[in-house]
């Protein structure tokens, strides 16, 4: 396979982090590596498979003889450098709001709409790491029974907000057991007015609120969710942030147009490329975030029949945010790419 030029922009962040964690892990066949971020860190040191690269701080000329740019710092850098990525010649997979909802630029989940890869014209978005993980639970079951409806309420982890919001969690931790007083700088909203501790709480705000009193988060799940599966389903989504290092979890409720037994269910999911099925209520087997967090798959649990509809399933499904969620969905991307255009 052809080696790829590889610039990672964000490579200090949770996400840039691990995408190079996954490249070695994964083999991806590299071939130049580029580590981009902003000025404050340009001239730090960083260890890749080995071997010592020097970050350097992004400019509209670090993409020449990219093959392949993945972007996570966010959202404006994003919009400010993609189109000098793409003019280079590089392919952009971005895992920002930037461009999801742009009507030309596919926005993928291997899983489900893979073949929407081939489409983009220099840039291809990654979905909201809980679309992401709510979107491969889904698409076995829409596409056996139809999906009429789907109510969402998630259990999110910090790690979401990156590194600063795992080390806010940590540091309040600490300073409640020592009994000092918890400083909240990062939670809801790093660039909000108010700030409150995610430490023993929950916060039942993630991003800005927006129309209808919904967040932005719980209106990526809703809008990313239908561009993904290419139809305008019924969704509606609670969005909470929890104190867990790593992983969300969601509680799904799904109405159906057919019906589908949870036993039906169980095997599906058990077949569906992704998923891994972990549910024995008899020996209280479920996913939770601490056996979930650094793996690849999205787990599926408490699988069970909605009594108060005629067809209707409940699900619990935990997934590393910052694997399937916004890293390995990405590289999953990237190979997909290698693999197909040589
Ligand atoms: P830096 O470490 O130099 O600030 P996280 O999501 O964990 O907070 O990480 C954000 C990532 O995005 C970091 O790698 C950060 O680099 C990078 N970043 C933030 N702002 C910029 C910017 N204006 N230009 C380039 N990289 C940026």
């Amino acid at each position: 396979m052809k080696k790829q030029n590889v610039a990672v922009l964000g490579a200090t962040g949770a996400v840039g982090e691990e995408i190079l964690n996954m490249l070695v892990e994964r083999a991806f066949p590299l071939g130049e590596l580029r580590l981009l971020a902003s000025p404050r860190s340009a001239g730090q040191k960083k260890v890749v498979d080995g071997k010592e690269y020097v970050i350097e701080a992004v400019s509209e000329d670090s993409f020449e003889n990219i093959d392949i740019a993945f972007f996570c710092a966010g959202g404006s850098v994003s919009e400010k450098y993609a189109k000098h990525a793409v003019k280079a010649g590089a392919v952009v997979i971005d895992n920002t709001s930037a461009f999801r909802l742009k009507p030309d630029i596919p926005l993928v989940v291997p899983e489900v709409n893979g073949e929407d890869i081939l489409k983009h014209q220099g840039i291809i978005a990654n979905p909201n790491c809980s679309t992401t993980i709510m979107a491969v639970a889904l698409a076995p079951i829409h596409k056996k029974a139809q999906i009429k409806r789907v109510v969402v309420s998630t259990y999110q982890a910090v790690s979401g907000a990156g590194f600063a919001g795992m080390q806010e969690l940590e540091q309040q931790v600490r300073d409640y057991v020592a009994d000092k007083p918890m400083e909240a700088n990062v939670l809801p909203v790093a660039s909000g007015e108010k700030h409150y501790p995610i430490a023993f709480n929950a916060i039942p705000q993630i991003d800005v609120f927006e129309e209808g009193d919904y967040t932005k988060e719980e209106w990526k799940m809703i809008k990313e969710t239908q561009k993904i599966f290419n139809e305008p389903l019924r969704i509606t989504a609670t969005t909470v942030r929890l104190p867990i290092m790593r992983s969300h979890c969601e509680s799904i409720n799904v109405e159906t147009e057919l019906p589908l037994s949870p036993e039906e269910c169980k095997e599906l999911l058990r077949q569906a490329p992704g998923i891994e099925v972990l549910d024995e209520v008899a020996e209280q087997q479920y996913p939770m975030p601490i056996f979930t967090s650094g793996k690849d798959p999205v787990y599926v649990g408490r699988i069970r029949k909605d009594f108060s509809v005629k067809n209707g399933i409940n699900l619990w499904v935990v997934g590393d945010q910052i694997r399937k969620g916004a890293a390995l969905n990405a590289i999953q991307i990237a190979e997909f790419l290698t693999q197909n255009l040589g």
